[in-house]
C-alpha cells in the first residue's frame, strides 16, 4: 500500500513537470486551463490570497454592492476571450479601445477600484508578479465568500492580454432580454453546460440592475411576472423611456446583499428582475425548471453547484496568439 502511495505522488510528479514543460513551450500560444494550480504562487507570492482577501474585505464592508460588482467583472472578464484580465483596461492609450464601453458594461460595470486596490498591494509584496486576472478571480471568490457564499480553492497562473475587444464583449455577453435557448448556447459556446449556467446565473443572488435593463419586463412587456412585485417596482421605474434609466433595484429583492438561494426562491414565484432571469424558471415544465426548484429549496446544493461552476468558468482561456504579460497596472498594457 505505502509502496502504491509512493509511485502514485511519483507519477503525479512527472505529470506536473510534464504540464510545467508544456506551459512553458505553448505560452505563445495562451495559457491553457490545464495548467492553472492552486499553488501557482506559492513561492512566489505567498502572502497572496490574505492581501487579496483583506483588500475585498475593507472594499465589501464600505459597500457590500461592490462584492457583486466585482463577481459580475469576472463573468464579464472570462467571457470575452477567456479570463484575461482584458475587461480591467481603460480606453487608453489614445487610440486603444477597452471593453468597458461595450453594451454589457457601459454606465454597469463597476468594482474597478477594489481591484487596483487588491493589485497595488499585491504589487507592494511581490513586485510584476500576479496577474490582473489571477487578482480577479481571487477577488470574485473572496467577494462570493464575504457576502456569506461559499469558498474554493482558486486555481491560478493566469496572464493578463495585452489587447481588448469591445466587438468581442457586445458578442459573448448575454444580455437581459435573451430567452432560454439564447442563454444556453452563450454559455454552451464557452463550454458550460446548462447546469452551469443555470447555478452561475445564481450570482444574481446579490447586485442590482438599472431600471433599463427590466422597464420592459415591470411595464407589461412579460406575461410570467408577479404583479404586486412588478407594481412595486415600476415606482422606480416608469414605463417611459429616459425616465429613471439608471435608478436600480436588487436582483434579489428578499436579501439582496447575501450570497444565498433567495434568487431562485424569487423566481419560483415570479419574482426574477430580469426577463432573462425568469427564462429559468417558467413553472410550466421549462428545461431549468426543476433545477431552479431543486435550488430553491437545497442551498447547499446550490452552493457546491455554483463553486464548481466558477472553477469552470475561470478556466476559460485567452485564445491562441493572444500577447499575455504580467499587467503592473491593471488599466493599461505595460
Ligand atoms: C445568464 C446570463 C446573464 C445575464 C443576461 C446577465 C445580465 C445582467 C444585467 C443586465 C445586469 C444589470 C446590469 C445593469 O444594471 O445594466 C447584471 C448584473 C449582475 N450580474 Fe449578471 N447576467 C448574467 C449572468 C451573470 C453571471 C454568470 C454572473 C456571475 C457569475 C453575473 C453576475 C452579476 C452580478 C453580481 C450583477 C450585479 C452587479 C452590481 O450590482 O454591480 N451575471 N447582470
Amino acid at each position: 500500500m505505502a509502496a502504491f502511495v509512493i509511485s502514485s505522488a511519483r507519477i503525479s510528479t512527472l505529470a506536473v513537470a510534464l504540464l510545467v514543460a508544456t506551459t512553458i513551450s505553448c505560452r505563445g500560444a495562451g495559457v491553457a486551463a490545464a495548467t492553472l494550480s492552486n499553488k501557482y504562487y506559492d513561492k512566489t507570492c505567498p502572502g497572496l490570497q490574505p492581501i487579496v482577501r483583506s483588500a475585498m474585505a475593507q472594499a465589501v464592508a464600505a459597500d457590500p454592492r461592490t462584492g457583486a460588482s466585482v463577481l459580475r467583472l469576472f463573468f464579464h472578464d472570462c467571457f470575452v476571450n477567456g479570463c484575461d484580465g482584458s475587461v480591467l483596461l481603460d480606453d487608453a492609450p489614445p487610440g486603444f479601445t477597452g471593453e468597458k464601453g461595450a453594451g454589457p458594461n457601459l454606465g454597469s460595470a463597476r468594482g474597478f477600484e477594489a481591484v487596483d486596490a487588491a493589485k497595488a498591494q499585491a504589487e507592494a509584496a511581490c513586485n510584476a508578479t500576479v496577474s490582473c486576472a489571477d487578482v480577479l478571480a481571487l477577488a470574485a471568490r473572496d467577494a462570493v465568500g464575504l457576502l456569506g457564499g461559499p469558498a474554493w480553492a482558486v486555481k491560478l497562473g493566469r496572464k493578463d492580454s495585452r489587447t481588448a475587444s469591445q466587438a468581442a464583449a457586445n458578442a459573448n455577453l448575454p444580455g437581459p432580454g435573451s430567452g432560454l435557448s439564447s442563454l444556453l448556447a452563450s454559455f454552451a459556446a464557452k463550454g458550460l453546460s446548462a447546469r452551469d449556467m443555470t447555478a452561475l446565473s445564481g450570482a444574481h443572488t446579490v447586485g442590482r440592475a438599472r431600471c433599463l435593463t427590466f422597464r420592459a419586463r415591470v411595464n407589461g412587456g412579460d406575461a410570467g411576472v408577479n404583479a404586486t412585485f412588478a407594481a412595486r417596482i415600476r415606482q422606480g421605474c416608469p414605463a417611459t423611456n429616459g425616465v429613471g434609466d439608471s435608478s436600480l433595484a436588487p436582483l434579489d429583492g428578499e436579501t439582496p446583499d447575501a450570497f444565498d438561494n433567495g434568487y431562485f426562491r424569487g423566481l419560483l414565484q415570479q419574482r426574477g428582475l430580469l426577463h432573462s432571469d425568469q427564462e429559468l424558471f417558467s413553472g410550466g415544465g421549462g428545461s431549468q425548471d426543476s433545477l431552479v426548484r431543486k435550488y430553491a429549496g437545497n442551498a447547499g446544493m446550490f452552493a457546491s453547484d455554483f463553486a464548481r461552476a466558477m472553477v469552470k468558468m475561470g478556466g476559460l482561456e485567452p485564445a491562441a496568439g493572444t500577447p499575455l504579460e504580467v499587467r503592473i497596472n491593471c488599466r493599461k498594457p505595460n
